[in-house]
């Protein structure tokens, strides 16, 4: 009997090593396997067979049927790595690859960056408007008359429902006040529009960094403390600064920032870097309207603001001749900052 079995098993196991492809083994397996299958068959004589002698051959069929099927397994899996390595060969693994070109910041986003990280040291969060706004955050919150220049349609562009593209950064200033009451200190970065005749340094589209801090007892020594330390932070130790009176609607005193640095134009010119002040109480009651209570008492708080010109800062960084070439996507400009 279990002769038998044993030599069913040596049959099978050399038929499934001499299998030529996965076809003919599978033809193996159902021979052997399969529901009516020689091996599978003995299972139907076991019941034929004396008790005593059971046990043992249950036990061999188990053995044999194990066997069998691991042989047919091993053999399986080598048909499908030949397969996997025939399909490689045909791959030519010296070949070069196809290289992926690895991208690099812009560099009015490399300005920014270190600009605000510059900010943050000193304390301040990052705060957010839209670009497209209404008249009153762009013009009349900030204490500017209707007669205004920059309110007319030769200067701003308005969209046909009297909305417009605001013309500067410094109506994150009107809505941060309106969410937040004081103290605050946030920059704002963010894109401005202006109906400019385009040239090598005018954009209809531009960017700036805005500045605000109200607290109590905030005074013109510390606008001047916290600029001065961002430009020499930004243009090296021996940056001069020169704060001269201006004119804003929304600052009194108003005081435009200039620097001069070695590393910039060769340390000759006075270059204009920011628009500043300390934020008009006007503003303050325009806030306190717009809020319904007296958040803004400008009798307690006060505060600085500043407007910087990104992409001129970028362009005197950089040494950038020509503010067009911010917007004209071009590799070989934008590669040289990479
Ligand atoms: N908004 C001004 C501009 O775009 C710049 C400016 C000036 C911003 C004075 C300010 C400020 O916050 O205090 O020309």
């Amino acid at each position: 009997m279990s002769h038998r079995l044993e030599q069913l098993r040596d049959e099978a196991l050399c038929e499934i090593e001499s299998a030529s492809d996965e076809q003919a083994l599978e033809t193996t397996r159902v021979k052997y396997l399969g529901r009516s299958g020689s091996i599978s068959s003995w299972g139907e004589q076991m019941k034929t067979l004396p008790k005593e002698e059971k046990p043992v051959i249950g036990k061999l069929l188990n053995e044999v049927r194990n066997a069998v099927t691991a042989a047919i397994e091993t053999r399986n899996a080598q048909f499908r790595s030949q397969k996997e390595s025939g399909a490689l060969a045909k791959i030519d693994i010296s070949l070069p690859g196809t290289p992926h070109e690895i991208g690099a910041l812009h560099p009015l986003t490399q300005m920014w960056e270190r600009s605000i990280e510059i900010f943050r040291r000193m304390g301040f969060a990052l705060a957010d408007g839209p670009d497209i706004e209404d008249e009153w955050h762009c013009f009349d919150a900030l204490n500017t008359p209707p007669e205004h220049p920059a309110r007319s349609e030769q200067d701003t562009f308005y969209l046909p429902d009297g909305r417009l593209l605001r013309t500067h950064t410094s109506t994150v200033q009107i809505r941060t006040m309106e969410s937040t009451p004081p103290p605050i200190r946030v920059i704002a970065p963010g894109a401005a529009y202006r109906n400019e005749e385009i040239d090598a340094t005018h954009a209809a589209q531009f960017h700036q960094i805005e500045g605000l801090y109200v607290d109590e007892n905030v005074s013109v020594a510390d606008l001047k403390g916290a600029l001065e330390f961002f430009v020499r932070e930004l243009f090296g130790s021996d940056t001069a600064v020169q704060f001269r009176p201006h004119f804003f609607p929304f600052t009194e005193p108003s005081l435009e920032v200039y620097v001069k640095s070695k590393a910039l134009k060769g340390g000759e010119q006075w270059i204009e870097v920011a628009g500043s002040g300390i934020v008009h109480p006007a503003v303050f009651e325009q806030v306190n309207k717009a809020r319904g209570d007296k958040a803004y008492d400008p009798e307690k708080w006060s505060g600085y603001a500043f407007g910087l010109g990104m992409d001129r800062l970028a362009m005197i960084l950089f040494d950038i001749p020509d503010l067009r070439l911010f917007a004209q996507n071009d590799l070989r400009f934008l590669k040289q900052f990479a």
